[in-house]
C-alpha cells in the first residue's frame, strides 16, 4: 500500500505578515512535485488568508493549527472550520500536545473538532503523544492508543482512511531531545493498529500517520525509512525556508 508522504510545517504562534509572506515567496518554485510528497505549512489563523494568498498556483497546502467545533455563533474569539474551507484552507492540525496542555482540550473537544471538520470538506491532522513519564512508565502504547481511538469516534471509514495522525511525543517537541527511529515506528505502528482494530486493515493502510518531535533536515530521512512513518510534523525546523526545503527534498 502506498502512501503519499506528507511534510507539514507547524509554524505556531511565529512570524509576523511579512515574514510568513517571503516564507511563502521563496518556498513555493521550489517545492518537489505533489507527486512525491505533500507539503503543508500550518500557520495562525491570522496569516492564514495571506499564506493561501501568496501560495497560489504552487504545490504548498496550508493549515490551520486550530479550529472550533461549530460553524458559527456566539463563540467570542474561537475560529470557525467553516471559515477556514471557505479561506481555502486545506489542513486543519487538532489536539497539538500544546493545545492539550495550555488551553486544557480534551479528547472529546478533538473528537468534535475532528468532526467539524470533515463536516466542511477539511481534513485533519490529528496529534497524539505520551508525556515523558509515560513514556518511561511504559505506557506509550497504551495511552495514544486510546487517544487517538477517541479522537476517531464516529467518523466513517472514508474519513479515518483521509486523516493525518501525527504521533507527537511530548517530551521531544521541541527540545531537541527526537525519539529514536526505532521508537517512532514502534509508535506509528502502534497508532495505525488502533485503526487496524477500530475501522479495519484497509482502513489502517490508507491513513497516513507522521512522527513530530524535532525532526530536522539531519535525521527526517531515518524516520521516513521507517515503514508506518508517512511523514513528520515539523516546529522549529520549518521556519526558515531553506529548512523546510531541505525536510522536502528528504522524501524520496
Ligand atoms: P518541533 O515541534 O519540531 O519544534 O519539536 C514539533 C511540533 O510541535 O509539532
Amino acid at each position: 500500500m502506498s502512501r503519499k508522504p506528507i511534510i507539514a510545517g507547524n509554524w505556531k504562534m511565529n512570524k509576523n505578515v511579512q515574514e510568513a509572506m517571503a516564507f511563502v515567496e521563496e518556498v513555493k518554485g521550489q517545492l518537489p512535485s505533489e507527486e512525491v510528497v505533500e507539503s503543508v505549512i500550518g500557520a495562525s489563523a491570522v496569516l492564514l488568508n495571506g499564506v493561501k494568498f501568496q501560495a497560489s498556483g504552487s504545490a504548498l497546502k496550508v493549515a490551520a493549527q486550530n479550529c472550533y467545533f461549530e460553524d458559527a455563533g456566539a463563540f467570542t474569539g474561537e475560529t470557525s472550520p467553516k471559515v477556514l474551507a471557505d479561506l481555502g484552507a486545506d489542513y486543519v492540525i487538532i489536539g497539538h500536545s500544546e493545545r492539550r496542555d495550555y488551553f486544557h482540550e480534551t479528547d472529546e473537544d478533538i473528537n468534535k473538532k475532528a468532526h467539524a471538520i470533515f463536516r466542511n470538506g477539511l481534513t485533519p491532522i490529528i496529534c497524539c503523544g505520551e508525556s515523558l513519564e509515560t513514556y518511561e512508565a511504559g505506557k506509550a502504547v497504551e495511552f495514544v492508543g486510546a487517544q487517538v481511538s477517541a479522537a476517531l469516534k464516529g467518523l466513517t471509514a472514508e474519513q479515518v482512511a483521509a486523516s493525518v495522525i501525527a504521533y507527537e511525543p511530548i517530551w521531544a517537541i521541541g527540545t531537541g531531545k527526537s525519539a529514536t527511529k526505532d521508537d517512532a515506528q514502534t509508535m506509528c505502528k502502534a497508532v495505525r493498529d488502533v485503526v487496524v482494530a477500530d475501522f479495519g486493515q484497509e482502513v489502517a493502510d490508507k491513513v497516513r500517520v507522521q512522527y513530530g518531535g524535532s525532526v530536522n533536515p539531519a535525521n527526517i530521512a531515518e524516520y521516513m525509512a521507517c515503514p508506518d512513518v508517512d511523514g513528520a510534523l515539523v516546529g522549529g525546523a520549518s521556519l526558515e525556508p531553506a529548512s523546510f526545503l531541505e525536510l522536502l527534498a528528504a522524501v524520496k
